[in-house]
C-alpha cells in the first residue's frame, strides 16, 4: 500500500513538473503551476490531482465550494452549526472549541479525515472536481462567491501575513498593485477568479436543486434569510418552533466573525490539515474585518472600475452579474 502510494505520488510529481509555470510574487513558494486552466501552488496541486483519482464523497453529502477568501470559513461554520444543531445547540457547539476548517475538512487536503463525512469542502474549480463530486453525480454543492475587489484585498492581506510569518526578511512585503495586477491577469491561486465563479454558476443553472449559489454580500445583508435558505438546501430547514426558540439567531450569533474571532481556538490554534503541508497557518488569519467594500481602503476607484470591467466582460452572456 505504502509503495503504491509512493509510486502514485511520483507520477503526480512527474506530471506537475511538465506543467506551465509562472512566478508568484505573493508567496514564498514563488511558482504557480497551470493545470486544467487554473493556477496553483505545487503542494496544493499535488493534492488536487490525487483527489481527482482517489476521492469519492459519501452519497448524499454536501460539498462547500469556494475560491479562497470569499467567505469559506463563514460558510463552513454556518453549515456545520445548522447540520449539527439537534445534537449541539449553539451554546454547546463544537465550533466553540474547534476551528471551522477542522469541523468541515477540505477533502483535497485531508482526504482521510473527509472520508465518510457528510459535509466537506473544497477550493477546486467545478470543472476539475473529482467526477464523483460533481453535481451530475448526485452530490449537493454550495458555492460562495464575493465581490472580486474585496477578494483581491483579502487575499493580499492573508498572503502578506503568511509570507511575513514564513520569511523574516524585511523585504518580504509585496505591494497591493502587484497582487492586483496578478489577480486581474488571472494568475492568482485557483484563478482566474472569473472562471472559478463561472464554473459553479453554470453548474447551478444546470442543476438548480443540487447547486446553491450564495453571495457573501447577500449573506452579510440578509443573514437570516440566507441562513434559512442554506438550511433548506442542506435538507434540514428550521421549524417554526425552532425559529420561536431563537435557534436561527443563535446560529447566526455563534458564527459571526466577532464571536469566532474571540475564541481560544482562534487565538491559539493553527490550521494544519495534513502533516505534509509545508507550512501551517495561524487560525486568526482567517478572520480579518469581514466587511463589504473594504477594497476602497486599498484600491483606487480606477483599479476597482478596471476589475469590474474585466468581470463584466468575462461574465457577458452568462446571466451572472456581480
Ligand atoms: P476580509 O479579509 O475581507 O476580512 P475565507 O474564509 O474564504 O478564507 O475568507 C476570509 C474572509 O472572510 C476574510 O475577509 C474574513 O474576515 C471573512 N470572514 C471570516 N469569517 C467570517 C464570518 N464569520 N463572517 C463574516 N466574514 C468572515
Amino acid at each position: 500500500e505504502q509503495q503504491k502510494s509512493t509510486a502514485a505520488d511520483e507520477g503526480i510529481k512527474q506530471l506537475v513538473s511538465t506543467l506551465p509555470t509562472k512566478p508568484d510574487c505573493n508567496s514564498t513558494t514563488n511558482l504557480l503551476y497551470q493545470y486544467q486552466g487554473f493556477w496553483y501552488h505545487q503542494f496544493y496541486l499535488e493534492h488536487l490531482i490525487a483527489a481527482q483519482t482517489h476521492f469519492t464523497p459519501e452519497p448524499n453529502s454536501t460539498i462547500l465550494c469556494s475560491y479562497p477568501k470569499t467567505g469559506t470559513t463563514w460558510l463552513k461554520a454556518l453549515s456545520f452549526a445548522i447540520t449539527t444543531r439537534t445534537h449541539y445547540p449553539p451554546s454547546q457547539s463544537p465550533l466553540l472549541s474547534r476551528f471551522p476548517h477542522d469541523c468541515v475538512p477540505f477533502f483535497e487536503l485531508a482526504p482521510s479525515v473527509a472520508r465518510n463525512k457528510l459535509l466537506v469542502a473544497t477550493h477546486i474549480p467545478y470543472t476539475s472536481l473529482p467526477a464523483a463530486a460533481a453535481a451530475a453525480s448526485g452530490c449537493k454543492l454550495a458555492y460562495i462567491c464575493r465581490d472580486p475587489k474585496d477578494v483581491v484585498v483579502s487575499l493580499w492581506q492573508f498572503q502578506r501575513k503568511q509570507k511575513k510569518e514564513e520569511d523574516d526578511d524585511g523585504d518580504a512585503d509585496m505591494g497591493i498593485e502587484e497582487a492586483f495586477e496578478q489577480f486581474c491577469e488571472g494568475n492568482s491561486v485557483a484563478g482566474p477568479y472569473w472562471d472559478h465563479v463561472l464554473g459553479y454558476w453554470r453548474a447551478s443553472l444546470e442543476f438548480p436543486e443540487r447547486v446553491l449559489f450564495v453571495r457573501y454580500e447577500e449573506l452579510k445583508r440578509e443573514t437570516e434569510r440566507c441562513v434559512k435558505a442554506l438550511a433548506d438546501f442542506l435538507g434540514c430547514g428550521f421549524s417554526l418552533e425552532e425559529e420561536k426558540q431563537g435557534i436561527v439567531q443563535g446560529i447566526i450569533d455563534l458564527c459571526s466573525i466577532e464571536s469566532l474571532k474571540g475564541l481560544d481556538v482562534t487565538k491559539n490554534g493553527r490550521f494544519a490539515p495534513t502533516e505534509s503541508m509545508p507550512y501551517t497557518i495561524h487560525n486568526s488569519s482567517f478572520y480579518r474585518k469581514g466587511e463589504v467594500g473594504d477594497w476602497r481602503n486599498f484600491l483606487t476607484e480606477e483599479m476597482g472600475a478596471r476589475l469590474d470591467k474585466i468581470m463584466a466582460d468575462r461574465f457577458a452572456g452568462s446571466g451572472l452579474g456581480l
